[in-house]
């Protein structure tokens, strides 16, 4: 068994009574999943510990020399805030799991991951970002319907149905809307219509040990109504009835290798999600995903499912595979 110890670092939300567009913790940790990446840890042999800022690991660097560290921790109002753990830690020498600093912030910005896929060679939407309200003319070089959302957010943070824009005007006035409730860029994609696919990888050192990925199913279909997004009321209302379904089918060989050909790019990342939409049979980007949910349901562990990997299982590896490079030396990136 592995005794090795793991210091999860997860900021805790009490369970979200009704979740709005102005919410901006959609992506801290609720208790049940802190739990639940607990025991699957923990019955594949490693301790835990739990911090709930990272100032606490900065505090408690010496105990944690032998030590991997995992971060749910999702912080708000700081645009540094998915750099801040994976920088202390290779500022202290501290092993950690996942991206670091740079591909956090890299994939953080939805323009910049999006020109990066691009640039690999990915089908990325049209889009043009807004900074300020004087720019907002520029949505209308995007054709309607298109998509508005804030640059720099996660776990659908400012994004509810309602973001989808049939017109210009309408897209005008929720990028104004989005610039002052939000206090960063907006970007207005081209609205993909298509099932909504998630891709996972897992592996080490740029080598992807395991590929999978699952598709959204929602009303029991896969087959997604037109204008949907996965948004706040999809994603973190209990009621409606959606899941992650594992399906590798949607991997032909050469999305295959280019998931490879990207894992690689990005070096020190260990855990990514590719997320995008079919749109007649070719796979359109919309994000990368280095912060990843690690609960059972969540997508990136239905796309493991899809490749045979239990949740216990790819977990541990997550950990192993961190602490390799680490020792290896491979974590360290250029
Ligand atoms: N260009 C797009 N075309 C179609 N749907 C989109 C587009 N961008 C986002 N969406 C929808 O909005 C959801 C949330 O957007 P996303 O960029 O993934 O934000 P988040 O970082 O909050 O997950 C996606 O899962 C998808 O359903
Ligand atoms: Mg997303």
């Amino acid at each position: 068994m592995n005794r090795a110890r793991v210091v999860i670092i997860a900021d805790l939300v009490a369970d979200r009574v009704e979740p709005t567009g102005c919410s901006t913790d959609l992506e801290s940790v609720e208790a049940s999943y802190l739990s639940e990446v607990r025991a699957s840890l923990e019955s594949s042999g490693f301790t835990t510990v739990v911090y709930h800022h990272p100032r606490q690991l900065v505090e408690t660097s010496r105990e944690h020399r032998e030590d991997t560290v995992l971060s749910l921790w999702a912080g708000s109002e700081s645009r540094n805030r998915k750099a801040l753990v994976p920088s202390i830690c290779e500022t202290l020498g501290l092993c950690y799991v996942g991206a670091d600093a740079y591909a956090q912030l890299l994939c953080a910005d939805k323009a910049g991951a999006s020109h990066f896929a691009h640039r690999h060679g990915w089908r990325t939407p049209e889009s043009v970002v807004v900074e300020t309200q004087h720019e907002v003319p520029l949505l209308d070089g995007v054709r309607p319907p298109l998509i508005v959302k804030p640059i720099r957010e996660g776990g659908s943070i400012g994004i509810l149905a309602r973001n989808y824009c049939t017109s210009t005007e309408s897209a005008r006035a929720l990028a104004l809307e989005l610039l002052q409730q939000h206090r960063q860029p907006v970007i207005a994609e081209e609205f993909i219509e298509g099932s909504e696919v998630s891709i996972s990888l897992l592996g080490v050192g740029g080598d992807v040990q395991a590929l999978g990925a699952s598709r959204l199913e929602f009303n029991g279909s896969v087959t997604l109504p037109p204008g949907f997004i996965y948004g706040v009321e999809v994603k973190k209302a209990g009621a409606l009835d959606r899941r992650w379904v594992p399906e590798q089918s949607v991997l032909n060989p050469e999305l295959k290798a280019r998931c490879m050909a990207l894992f690689r790019s990005l070096s020190k990342i260990e855990l990514l999600r590719v997320d995008g939409r079919i749109r007649d049979g070719e796979f359109v980007l919309l994000e990368l995903t280095p912060d990843i949910h690690l609960g059972r349901r969540a997508s990136f562990s239905q796309g493991l499912v899809s490749a045979g990997c239990a949740h216990e299982e790819w977990l541990a590896a997550a950990i192993v595979n961190a602490r390799d490079a680490f020792r290896s030396g491979s974590a360290r990136t250029r």
